[in-house]
């Protein structure tokens, strides 16, 4: 029997590695499958586990509050030897770029296991945004056996290191997958969500929403002061708009936006929000505002248009269809994109299309596939 253990520690990578946890687990007559989680990420990671209905093999429970990036990446690199050194795995998968991806791919190579990275050649090629990921990814993928490029362009980046083509494989993102597991479950006549049933009743949907997250290292402090001061003019100008902002539990997020935009009357501030409440509310907003990575992926399989609060972004086929616009975090930039997409319907039109750049829902299928192959 093969053996593989899948490890992920944050929300996104849990978000995009649970469909892969279920398609190998179809086939458990010919792997063995066991998931590690770092919990890099504890509240917002447990959520997703629940939605998943995926019980972790081991659980390192490493989140501590404010954590640095030293400890992190030192804490999961020692917790991973004996969980390595029990299951001896012969394939280790990691996802996309953050610190549980890159010390697991370097723990994962002492291991003697062959390391597959999923999310593969994603590049800005500016080692400091965005940071650290730029450089957890590159540094994944050169310890990495094996890697699941969700794009041509990211597989090109891969070919451009001079990383075998025959190591490389074109998936789509798996993101797209757990959206179609997500609609399946939602759209399936058992299923009943408090949260969304809260959210009906507690935003004006009679406004146009729009939906802001954000969360990056390279924002905090001034960035995400620029970004409440922006999001409080849009507010007050535009008291048509109903602005909803479920804050990252980071601590550097949460001072500086309940600090500056808790007494506005159009502006929401909730908790994190589950993923299937997540996809709903996207599926409501008019326009979504955010530095996520995986939000850039979702929100154009949805026709939403997005203004990504970044300098730079390593996922460029939305940017170049015109339905993702990087606005940075200038106040005064994301104010006038936002006021031009409410304002102006030819705009919001070009930019509202729905276009899927990052894959069809088979992702997965194709990792395994690859995987049986070998
Ligand atoms: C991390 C990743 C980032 C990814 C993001 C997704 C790194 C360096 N950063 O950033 O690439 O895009 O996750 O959201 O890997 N916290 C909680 N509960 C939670 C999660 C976080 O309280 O469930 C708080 C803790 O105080 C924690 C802090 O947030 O110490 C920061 O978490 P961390 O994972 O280090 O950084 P993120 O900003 O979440
Ligand atoms: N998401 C969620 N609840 C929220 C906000 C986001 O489930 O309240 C989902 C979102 O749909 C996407 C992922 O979390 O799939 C993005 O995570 P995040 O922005 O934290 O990280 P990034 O993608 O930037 O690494």
């Amino acid at each position: 029997m093969t053996k593989n253990l899948i490890i992920f520690g944050t929300r996104p990578e849990a978000i995009k590695m649970a469909p892969l946890v279920k398609e190998f687990n179809k086939y458990s007559n010919v792997f063995e499958t066991r998931v590690c989680i770092t919990a890099q990420h504890r509240e917002m990671l447990d959520q997703v586990l629940s939605f998943f209905e995926i019980n972790p093999d081991f659980d390192l429970d490493l989140m501590k509050p404010n954590q640095s990036l030293y400890s992190l990446t030192a804490d999961i690199i020692t917790h991973l030897k004996p969980v390595l050194e029990e299951f001896k795995p012969d394939y280790v998968y990691v996802h996309g770029d953050t610190t549980t991806t890159m010390a697991a791919s370097i723990a994962a190579f002492y291991s003697g296991a062959k390391v597959c990275h999923v999310e593969a050649g994603l590049r800005t090629f500016n080692k400091r945004s965005p940071f650290p990921e730029e450089i957890n990814r590159s540094i994944a993928g050169s310890v990495s056996d094996y890697h699941f490029a969700p794009t041509t362009t990211s597989k090109q980046n891969l070919l451009n290191e001079n990383i075998a083509n025959s190591s490389i494989l074109v998936t789509g993102n798996t993101v797209i997958d757990a959206l179609r597991y997500s609609s399946n479950k939602v759209t399936s006549g058992s299923y009943t969500d408090e949260e969304i049933e809260n959210l009906k009743t507690n935003v004006d949907l009679s406004k146009k929403v729009i939906l802001v997250t954000g969360h990056r290292r390279e924002n905090h402090g001034q960035g995400f002061i620029n970004i409440c001061n922006a999001l409080k003019q849009i507010a007050v100008e535009n008291p048509d708009v109903q602005i909803i902002y479920p804050v990252h539990l980071n601590p550097k997020v949460q001072k500086p936006v309940y600090e500056l935009l808790a007494d506005i009357e159009n502006i929401k501030l909730i908790a994190p929000l589950s993923y299937p409440s997540f996809v709903w509310l996207m599926s409501q907003s008019y326009i979504i505002v955010t530095d996520s990575g995986g939000v850039q992926e979702e929100a154009p399989s949805l026709g939403k248009p997005v203004l990504v609060m970044r300098d730079t972004t390593e996922r460029p086929e939305a940017v170049e269809a015109g339905t993702v616009v990087l606005v940075g975090t200038n106040t005064n930039k994301i104010v006038q994109e936002t006021n031009k997409l409410l304002k102006n319907s030819d705009d919001y039109s070009k930019m509202s299309k729905l276009h899927n750049p990052y894959g069809d829902g088979k992702s997965c299928k194709r990792i395994v596939e690859f995987i049986s192959n070998l």
